[in-house]
């Protein structure tokens, strides 16, 4: 069974789904801690599951190793055998990259390399492309640059406003990062750096 430790920052829709996915028991891996870098709306689904959460306030450290730090500190008590980004707006630290790599990974709302970084769906949206995507990457100390693990063409439609769009990006995320999940949890994908 393989242990998973999810870190959020936003709604926690995507967590959301990972919660209900590990909820079967034929489902080869569970969550056993949510983490977040603030007190995150989607802190509520984990808590809704009895998954233990926490939370390492961005704004209380001097500076980004100091916060990955603590929450290196935090995900070892738990020994996850993958920790999911699953809406984490933070940058993790080098230090805590190379502490888990290659065993972090990531979902982001664009067709990647293409729209990385923090406003993929903006950026598509304002680059005024007619399809833009979902992917599941590998965590690296790069923005979105680690080797992709899955990703799926998602259509913009005329009228799409980043929220709009957005939606229609999340439901192929969660269906893609349960997917590579199950896929990490058999065996049949292996992680590399
Ligand atoms: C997701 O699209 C994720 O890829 C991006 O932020 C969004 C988080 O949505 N980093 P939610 O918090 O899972 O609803």
């Amino acid at each position: 069974m393989l242990t998973l430790a999810v870190l959020i920052s936003g709604t926690g829709s995507n967590l959301r789904a990972l919660l209900d996915a590990a909820s079967h028991p034929d489902f080869p891996a569970r969550v056993v801690v949510v983490g977040a870098d603030r007190e995150a709306e989607g802190l509520a689904h984990a808590e809704e599951f009895g998954i233990p959460t926490f939370t390492v306030p961005w704004g209380s450290f001097d500076s980004r190793e100091a916060w990955g730090e603590e929450l290196a500190r935090e995900l070892d008590v738990w020994t996850p055998d993958l920790v999911v980004l699953s809406g984490l707006m933070r940058l993790l630290p080098a230090s805590v990259v190379a502490r888990y790599a290659p065993r972090i990974i990531n979902t982001h709302p664009a067709y990647l390399p293409e729209f990385p970084g923090a406003h993929g769906v903006r950026d598509a949206l304002a680059a005024g492309v007619t399809q833009t995507g979902a992917s599941v990457i590998v965590v690296d100390d790069g923005v979105d640059t680690g080797p992709i693990l899955a990703q799926e063409r998602v259509p913009v439609h005329p009228g799409d406003t980043e929220h709009s769009l957005h939606e229609r990006i999340k439901p192929v995320e969660r269906r893609l990062l349960i997917d590579v999940v199950r896929r990490i949890a058999t065996g049949e994908l292996a992680l590399t750096g």
